[in-house]
């Protein structure tokens, strides 16, 4: 308490807002959008039937889902002008950076206040688009043209490799897309619903969401998780390596989380979806072991913290299997929570009321 306010760092326990959208019951390890538990979704429906459900606040007839995908499948196409921004860019600047930029520019004199569900979808579907043409652009291949037969996930995974996607693959990669497309009021959710309290428009909202999510302590840990997995190498080295991490006060990536004090739900059902797709693959073996090992050890150096396995330790082996390149992990992350904070900025933007919270003065008074 200072000059009679309660600081709250991290707002750790305030409750900003009511939402339809999700509930994220940490203690329980409870995860549903809107009335379905999203490991059902994940494992049943696709990402635009989720994307469709998070919009329109119900899941999709045939009928529905088809004029939507059609509608989608229009705004994959990048303007010329949007292909001139992201080419300006250096080579050097991470793919994170590029979205941001990119992301930014998107739009026309429509976008202002209110935001509307037209432009969460633009900007859905020229989020795979915007990675792809960048990543065929820095490797020397010609940008494929986005293909409009295909689903969302399975059109990411065509532009990103220029060839027809194995279905197994589709499957594997909708199940983490629906599964990360939305999470309550996490940092880039809460810094969208920010910029739109303002009545700031849906670009600008998902621009700044962009940015909260590049810092590894939110979307940037699945590519650490590999990088760990690499260094451990083999299961007699597991315990003997994230001992020395936890004995020089480093973190485990992919453990811990604000909300979750049980296994999260989604590395839950991304286990399963890993071991579908790659259950004969070496790594997910040693992913395993790691996990019980890590689990054990984080309870003796932490003890009483509760910290278990979240989303990106079992999100990198599905990334992994379905092929993606490591810089692209934070990238598809992003790709997936599209859905869940344009979502947000509409729920926010149907009743308003600026987020301004207030600070405690501790400099010194004038003399
Ligand atoms: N490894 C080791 N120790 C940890 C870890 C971890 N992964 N996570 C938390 N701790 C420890 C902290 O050091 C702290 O110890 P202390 O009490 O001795 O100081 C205690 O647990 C509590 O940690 P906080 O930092 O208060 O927890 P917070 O809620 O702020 O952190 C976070 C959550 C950022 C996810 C954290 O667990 C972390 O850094 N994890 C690793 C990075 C990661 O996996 N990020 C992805 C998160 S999931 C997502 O965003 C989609």
């Amino acid at each position: 308490m200072t000059q009679g306010l309660t600081i709250h760092k991290g707002l750790e326990g305030v409750t900003v807002t009511d939402t339809e959208l999700a509930l994220v019951d940490g203690e329980r390890g409870h995860l549903v959008y809107r009335g379905y538990w999203a490991k059902d979704l994940a494992l049943q429906y696709t990402y635009e039937h989720v994307a469709y459900l998070l919009w329109f606040g119900k899941l999709p007839t045939e009928a529905e889902l088809a004029d939507f995908h059609a509608k989608m499948a229009q705004y994959r196409i990048l303007p010329d002008y949007l292909k001139t921004i992201i080419d300006a860019i250096p080579a050097g600047v991470d793919m994170m950076s590029v979205l941001r930029t990119a992301v930014s520019a998107v739009g026309n004199e429509s976008y202002g206040w209110p935001p509307t569900v037209e432009q969460a979808m633009e900007l859905t579907a020229k989020v795979p688009t915007i990675i792809t043409y960048r990543y065929s652009r820095l490797n020397g291949r010609q940008p494929a043209e986005p293909r409009k037969d295909l689903s969302h996930t399975a059109n990411y995974l065509y532009m990103l490799f220029g060839k027809e996607p194995h279905p197994a693959h589709v499957a594997a990669l909708d199940a983490y897309l629906v599964l990360t497309a939305e999470h309550g009021m996490n940092a880039s959710t809460f810094s969208a619903r920010v910029t739109t309290s303002t009545r700031s428009d849906m670009a600008s909202a998902v621009t700044t969401a962009i940015g909260t999510m590049k810092g590894p302590l939110h979307g940037g840990a699945p590519s650490e998780v590999d990088e760990t997995l690499a260094a451990i190498g083999t299961k007699e080295n597991a315990e003997p390596y994230l001992r020395s991490l936890l004995e020089r006060g480093e973190r485990l990536m992919g453990f811990g989380h604000r909300v979750y004090k049980t296994r999260d739900p989604r590395a839950e059902a991304l286990s399963i979806v890993a071991k579908r797709v790659a259950g004969d693959d070496p790594w997910l073996d040693l992913a395993v072991h790691v996990e019980n090992v890590a689990i054990r050890l984080l309870e003796e150096y932490k003890p009483g913290r509760r910290l278990y396995t979240n989303v990106e330790f079992y999100a990198a082996a599905v990334l992994r299997a379905v092929g993606l390149p490591k810089e692209l992990y934070t990238p598809t992350f992003t790709l997936s929570r599209m859905a869940g904070w344009t979502a947000h900025v509409l729920e926010q933007a149907a009743d308003n009321r600026l987020i301004r919270p207030q600070s405690v003065y501790t400099g010194p008074m004038p003399r």
